[in-house]
C-alpha cells in the first residue's frame, strides 16, 4: 500500500469527507491547528475506547484520571519544563524572515551530505541568526492583569497531572506498585516548525499512562510495556511490518528519562514517532516532593519498606494514531473500470459500521430502509442514505471505511431479505432482515 498512499491524498480525503480539516478556515486558518468533523470524531472515539479498554477494562492494575490542563505553575519548575523544554530557534535575516528549528535544519543538511555548520535559510538562502532557546510552553494569566505570580501554563504533557495526583490516587485506589494511572487529554506545545497535517499540531491529545514500580523492577516493566504497546497497534489493524521499536540515542533522551524507545510507524513522510515508552526513573516524584514539601513515596504497611517508585511511561499521541490508521487503511482499486478510494479499516475501528441504502427512492423502499437503520443503530454506528446513485453512495461509504453496505431493493419488499455488501471483497449476499443485526454483530466480534 506504500505505493498508493501519500500525505496529500490523506489530507484531501479527510477534507473531502469531513473527517479532519484546517481550523478557523473562514479566517484563512491558523497555523497547524485542525478540527475533527463527524467521521473524524467517530474514528478518534474508537481509538480512545480501544486505549481505555487495553488500559482499564482488560487489566486491574491501572486506574483512570482526568487532571486539569492548568496546574500550579510550580509544577513546571519542578518538572524541568520551565528551564529545559525548549527548541533552538533560528531566524532568517534575509528576505523571508522565517523561523526554523536549528536541530531540524542540521539533520536535513546532514541527510543531504552538506556541512551542518554552514546552515542557510532553506526557503530564500538568507543568512540565519545564532540559535536561541525558545520555550515550548504556552503562557497565559489567571485574573485580569498580568502581575507577579499570575502566569500559568497550558500543560505540555498530561503526565505531570498524574504525578501531582500520585499520593491522592494511591489513597483512593487501594493499589500498590506495580500499578498505573492513565489519562487522555489535550496538551499544548508552541512548536516552531510544525507541519505534516495532524502529525505535529500546536494542541494535541495524549494518551499517557504512568506505571509506578519498585526501583529494581523498572527494566522488567519497561520491556513489558514496549511489547504490550507494539501489540496494541497490531490489534487496531495496523500492518506489523510498518511498525518498529527504536531506542533513543543518549543525545535524544528527554531530561527526565534514563531510557526511551519510540514505537515508529512508516508514515508517507518516513519512519516517525507514534508513541514513546520512557523509563522516567524516580525523577518526577522526587522533584515534586522537593518542590512541594510533600512525601511522595510508597510505604508498605506490612513490611515497613518505603521507597520512591520508579515510573515507566507509555505516552501515545491520539492524533498520530488516527493518522496511522488512515495511512495504513488507505487504498485504491478499480471497480468496473472506475478508480475507487477505500479505507480498509478494521470494522471495529471504522467510524460507521453499516450503511442502509434503498436502491430506489420509491415503492416503500426508503421507509423499509429507514426502519432497518433505526433497528441497527442501537447495536452499532449506522447510517441511512437515500441520496444519489447507488454507486456514488457506495463510494462515499468506501471512502470513510464503512465495512458493510445494506441495500433494500424490490426483492426486499417481497421476501424481507436485503443484500449485504462487503467493502473489501465487494461480495454481496442476501440476508433475511430478521438475522441482519446478529450477523453484523458477529462479524464485528
Ligand atoms: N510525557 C511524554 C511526552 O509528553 O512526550
Amino acid at each position: 500500500m506504500t505505493d498508493v498512499v501519500s500525505m496529500d491524498k490523506i489530507v484531501a480525503l479527510c477534507k473531502r469527507r469531513g473527517l479532519i480539516f484546517p481550523a478557523s478556515e473562514i479566517y484563512g486558518g491558523i497555523a497547524n491547528t485542525y478540527d475533527y468533523g463527524h467521521y473524524g470524531v467517530l474514528l478518534k472515539n474508537n481509538v480512545v475506547n480501544a486505549w481505555w479498554k487495553a488500559m482499564i477494562q482488560e487489566r486491574d492494575d491501572i486506574v483512570a484520571l482526568d487532571s486539569a490542563i492548568i496546574q500550579h505553575p510550580r509544577t513546571w519548575e519542578a518538572s524541568g519544563h520551565l528551564a529545559g523544554f525548549s527548541d533552538p530557534l533560528v531566524q532568517c535575516l534575509g528576505k523571508c524572515k522565517r523561523r526554523f528549528r536549528e536541530d531540524h535544519l542540521r539533520e536535513e543538511a546532514e541527510a543531504r551530505g552538506e556541512d551542518p555548520e554552514k546552515l542557510v535559510c532553506p526557503v530564500c538562502g538568507g543568512e540565519l541568526t545564532e540559535p536561541r532557546p525558545f520555550n515550548l510552553m504556552f503562557e497565559t494569566t489567571i485574573g485580569p492583569v498580568r502581575e507577579e505570580g499570575s502566569t500559568v501554563y497550558l500543560r505540555p504533557e498530561t503526565a505531570q497531572g498524574i504525578f501531582l495526583d500520585f499520593k491522592t490516587t494511591l489513597g483512593f485506589a487501594r493499589k500498590k506498585p506495580p500499578f498505573g494511572i492513565a489519562q487522555i487529554g489535550k496538551s499544548f506545545r508552541n512548536e516552531i516548525t510544525p507541519g505534516n497535517f495532524i502529525f505535529r499540531t500546536l494542541e494535541f491529545e495524549q494518551m499517557e499512562m504512568e506505571f509506578f514500580v519498585a526501583p529494581d523492577e523498572a527494566d522488567k516493566w519497561h520491556r513489558h510495556w514496549m511489547e504490550q504497546r507494539m501489540e496494541w497497534y497490531v490489534t487496531l489493524g495496523v500492518d506489523r511490518d510498518k511498525l518498529r521499536l527504536r531506542p533513543h540515542g543518549a543525545d535524544e533522551l528527554s531530561h527526565y528519562s534514563s531510557a526511551t524507545s519510540d514505537i515508529e510507524y512508516l508514515f508517507p513522510i518516513g519512519w516517525s514517532e507514534l508513541e514513546g515508552i520512557a523509563n522516567r526513573g524516580d525523577f518526577d516524584l522526587r522533584q515534586h516532593a522537593e518542590y512541594s514539601g510533600q512525601k511522595l513515596e510508597y510505604v508498605d504497611t506490612a513490611t515497613g519498606d518505603r521507597y520512591v517508585p520508579h515510573v515507566i511511561e507509555p505516552a501515545a499521541g491520539l492524533g498520530r494514531t488516527v493518522l496511522t490508521l488512515l495511512c495504513d487503511a488507505y487504498d485504491e482499486d478499480e471497480i468496473g473500470g472506475e478508480r475507487r478510494t477505500v479505507l480498509r479499516l478494521l470494522p471495529r475501528m471504522a467510524p460507521v459500521k453499516a450503511a442502509v441504502l434503498p436502491l430506489v427512492n420509491k415503492d416503500g423502499q426508503p421507509e423499509k430502509a429507514r426502519a432497518i437503520y433505526e433497528e441497527l443503530r442501537s447495536r452499532m454506528t449506522a447510517e441511512y442514505d437515500a441520496g444519489g446513485s447507488i454507486g456514488k453512495r457506495y463510494r462515499r461509504q468506501d471512502e470513510i471505511g464503512t465495512p458493510w453496505g445494506i441495500t433494500v431493493d424490490h426483492q426486499t419488499m417481497e421476501d424481507d431479505t436485503v443484500t449485504l455488501r462487503d467493502r473489501d471483497t465487494l461480495e454481496q449476499v442476501r440476508v433475511p432482515v430478521s438475522e441482519l443485526a446478529d450477523e453484523l454483530a458477529s462479524r464485528l466480534g
